[in-house]
C-alpha cells in the first residue's frame, strides 16, 4: 500500500481530514451495525442535545507502524472501557467492547496509508466519540446516539517534541470533587480553554489544576496526567478521583516496576511537595511524555533539576521503553499491542 505523500518529519497535533471515518448511530435502543463513510460532516437538527446539553464524550489512542511493518495501536481494549464508563456517567448507551475494536480495525485499516513510517517520530491519532444527537430542550438526555471514529496523522503534541515545557499553576479549576473530572467529557475541555489560552498568552506551554477543594493537592493538566521522579528515583504520580485515568500512566506504572525494577507510587501529591522532586513530565497519548522543566506558582518558580534543555534520566528510561514497546523494539506485556490484520 502506497503510503500520502506528507512530510511525515514536520506533522504537528493538528487535525489533518484523511479518507475514511466509522459512524454507528443508536435509535429505538439499539446499536447499527455501522458503517464507514467518506463524509467528513455531520448534519444535525439545531436542538440536538450535543449542541445544547453538550452531552458527548470521547477516547484517544494512536495506531503506529512497528519497525518489522506491522501496524498496531496500544492497549485499545482500555480505551473502549474507559469510554463505556464515560457513557454511563453521562446517560449515554455503552458502545460495545468488541464493536470498538472492530470499528478500530476498521478505521485505520481504511486509512493505513495515513499512518506514519516507522522511525518517523508521527503517528496515527485515532478519535473515538459519541454525542446526543435528537432535538432535546428541557434539560434531560437524549435518546438517539451516534457514535463516530475518525482519524488523524499527527506529530508531537507540544512544539518543542521532546525539549522540557514550563506550566502554571493554574487559578482555573478543570473539575469538581464529585464531577466528571475522571471520565473523558467534552465538557472538561469546554472548560478548560479559557485557562489554556490564557496561560499561552503569559508564555506557558499548560496548565497545572490543583484539586478544586482545597487547591493544594496537584491533579493533572489540560490533556495530561502527571508523573514525578523523586530524588531517590522512586516514580510518583498523583491520586484523586477527579483526574482522568490515563491509559498512558497506567502503563508507565508498570513499565516502572516490571522493566525497570523502580519503585512506582500513586498516592496524593502536595503542590507544596513539587520542589523537592528530581525529575516531572506530562503523560497521555498525545503528550506521551513530555518532560515538564519548570513549573511558575504565581511567580514563584520551581526548576525541577534535570533543567530546561533534556528529560531526566528516569523520564527517557520510562519514555524509550514505553515507545520501544508501542513501536515493537521491546517484548511487550501479553494484550498491550492490537495488531491491525
Ligand atoms: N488527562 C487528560 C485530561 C487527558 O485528556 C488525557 C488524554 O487522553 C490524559 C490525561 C491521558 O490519558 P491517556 O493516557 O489515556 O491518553
Ligand atoms: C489524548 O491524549 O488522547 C487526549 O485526548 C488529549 C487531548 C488534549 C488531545
Amino acid at each position: 500500500m502506497e503510503k500520502k505523500d506528507i512530510d511525515w518529519s514536520k506533522l504537528g497535533f493538528a487535525y489533518q481530514q484523511t479518507d475514511m471515518r466509522y459512524v454507528s448511530n443508536y435509535k429505538d435502543g439499539a446499536w447499527d451495525e455501522g458503517v464507514l463513510t467518506a463524509d467528513a460532516n455531520i448534519t444535525l437538527n439545531e436542538c440536538a442535545c450535543i449542541f445544547q446539553y453538550c452531552q458527548e464524550c470521547f477516547e484517544g489512542l494512536k495506531a503506529y507502524t512497528t519497525e518489522d511493518g506491522r501496524i498496531v495501536t496500544f492497549r485499545p481494549d482500555l480505551n473502549a472501557e474507559r469510554m463505556m464508563d464515560s457513557a454511563a456517567r453521562l446517560e449515554m448507551p455503552q458502545f460495545p467492547k468488541e464493536r470498538f475494536i472492530d470499528a478500530v480495525n476498521q478505521v485505520v485499516k481504511a486509512n493505513a496509508a495515513y499512518v506514519p513510517p516507522f522511525g518517523s517520530g508521527a503517528t496515527l491519532y485515532i478519535r473515538p466519540y459519541m454525542m446526543g444527537t435528537n432535538p432535546v430542550i428541557g434539560v434531560k438526555p437524549a435518546d438517539e446516539f451516534q457514535f463516530r471514529m475518525f482519524t488523524t496523522p499527527v506529530g508531537p503534541y507540544f512544539k518543542g517534541g521532546a525539549k522540557p515545557i514550563t506550566i502554571r499553576v493554574s487559578d482555573f479549576d478543570r473539575a469538581a470533587p464529585h464531577g466528571t473530572g475522571h471520565i473523558k467529557a467534552g465538557l472538561n475541555y469546554a472548560m478548560s480553554l479559557h485557562a489554556i489560552v490564557d496561560a499561552h498568552q503569559q508564555g506557558y506551554d499548560e496548565n497545572m489544576y490543583l484539586d478544586a477543594a482545597t487547591r493544594t493537592k496537584v491533579e493533572e493538566t489540560g490533556g495530561a496526567n502527571f508523573i514525578f521522579v523523586t530524588k531517590d528515583n522512586k516514580v510518583v504520580t498523583p491520586k484523586s478521583r477527579s483526574i482522568l485515568p490515563s491509559i498512558t500512566r497506567r502503563s508507565l506504572m508498570y513499565v516502572a516496576k516490571e522493566y525497570l525494577g523502580l519503585e512506582a507510587e500513586e498516592r496524593e501529591v502536595t503542590l507544596e511537595e513539587v520542589k523537592d522532586f528530581a525529575e516531572c513530565g506530562l503523560c497521555g497519548t498525545a503528550a506521551v511524555i513530555s518532560p515538564v522543566g519548570k513549573i511558575v506558582d504565581h511567580g514563584k518558580e520551581i526548576l525541577l533539576p534535570s533543567g530546561m534543555d533534556d528529560m531526566g534520566p528516569v523520564i527517557k528510561k520510562l519514555y524509550d521503553t514505553l515507545t520501544g514497546i508501542q513501536m515493537g523494539r521491546i517484548e511487550p506485556p501479553k494484550g498491550w499491542i492490537h495488531v491491525i490484520e
